[in-house]
């Protein structure tokens, strides 16, 4: 089964094609990071304008890449949510109008589905059941996974997401968008002069909070001749106290649930320190570790295209919808 993958949730334009035992066979990416630059962050009506300028090339264009027809394709998956409303729609509408026009079956994914399911592309993959950690621009969640759906959530961020603590303290340094990438650049020059505070790991529970971590370091910074040395320096510890924070809450994670398999997916999985540090941590404990490739952490088409898949090859598929949700608890899908 060839499935067609769609990703328009923020602002990156992604599209792929999987096939169910051939694998991947191809995926593209548009970012529109040059465009949101000049505002200092995602502006999101010009993301749905760019969404339609550039979805419809980039499918055509991965067909031809994959020597694929339009006849070839036997599913449709598109990120139903969450994300931006406007920048979703032009996904799901264009997906749910191909299908109808190629007959075939589409079917909405969650956007928090694809990332956890995105280590399923590399070689070997994890075997359910695992604990998730998911870090994104948009969510911190840790979560059981027992299978495709069956998600049980064990902590969530009650502020800041990790990415958005990261974009913020990022603007705060003077560094452009999107922050995460250019922080932990910037934090490469750091020395380690300052430590900051590893927010609700003195507590039990798995829940996260960034916006703490956040203001202290604004209270740093302001404290400081803010030299560009002092901002390495900062950058560093505010890098350092996320890695630390998001390995202690695994490392609980895993010994609650007694499971010995981490996964770590979501746009902040691409930062070097974070996997390295949590890397460490189940060696330590003992359990396998596993993130998607650099690219794959981040948004795109690839993994929006496996989790369709999945749920194609189940029987599932939405009637003829247009179907978008900015918000969607991942608790609240269906399982296989
Ligand atoms: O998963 P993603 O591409 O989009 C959402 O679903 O939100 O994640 C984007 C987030 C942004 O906040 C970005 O700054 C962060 O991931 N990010 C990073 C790195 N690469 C992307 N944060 C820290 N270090 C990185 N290397
Ligand atoms: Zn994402």
């Amino acid at each position: 089964m060839y499935v067609l993958g769609i990703e328009t949730s923020c602002d990156e334009t992604g599209v792929a094609i999987y096939h169910s035992k051939r694998g991947l066979c191809n995926h593209l990416l548009y970012s529109q990071i040059e465009m949101h630059s000049e505002y200092g962050g995602v502006v999101p009506e010009l993301a749905s304008r760019d969404h339609i300028r550039k979805l419809v090339p980039l499918i055509k264009q991965s067909l031809q890449e994959s020597q694929l027809s339009s006849a070839d394709i036997n599913g449709i998956a598109y990120t139903a949510g969450p994300g931006l409303m406007g920048a979703l729609l032009v996904g799901a509408a264009t997906a749910r109008s191909l299908a109808w026009s190629w007959q075939i079956p589409a079917v909405a994914v969650h956007h928090m589905e694809g990332h956890l399911l995105a280590p399923m592309l590399e070689a070997p993959p994890p075997a359910f059941p695992f604990v998730a950690l998911l870090i994104s621009g948009g969510h911190t969640l840790l979560v059981q996974v027992d299978g495709i759906g069956h998600y049980r959530l064990l902590g969530e961020s009650l502020d800041d997401a990790a990415g958005e603590a990261f974009d913020k303290t990022a603007k705060m340094l003077g560094l452009g968008y999107p922050g995460g990438p250019k922080l932990s650049k910037l934090a490469e020059n750091g020395r380690p002069v300052f430590q900051f505070p590893r927010p609700m790991t003195d507590r039990p529970g798995l829940d996260f909070s960034f916006s703490g971590l956040k203001t202290y370091t604004m209270n740093t910074l302001n404290g400081s001749q803010k030299t560009e040395q002092d901002k390495a320096d900062i950058a560093m510890a505010f890098q350092n106290a996320v890695a630390d924070t998001l390995s202690i809450k695994c490392r609980r994670a895993l010994k609650q649930t007694g499971l010995k398999r981490l996964v770590v997916a979501g746009g902040v999985s691409a930062n070097k320190h974070i996997r390295a540090c949590l890397t460490e941590m189940a060696g330590r404990e003992n359990a396998a570790i596993y993130f998607p490739r650099p690219e794959f952490c981040t948004d795109n088409g690839a993994m929006i295209a496996y989790a369709g898949c999945q749920r194609l090859l189940a029987g599932q598929q939405q009637e003829l919808e247009i179907f978008a949700r900015p918000r969607w608890p991942i608790s609240e899908l269906s399982g296989l």
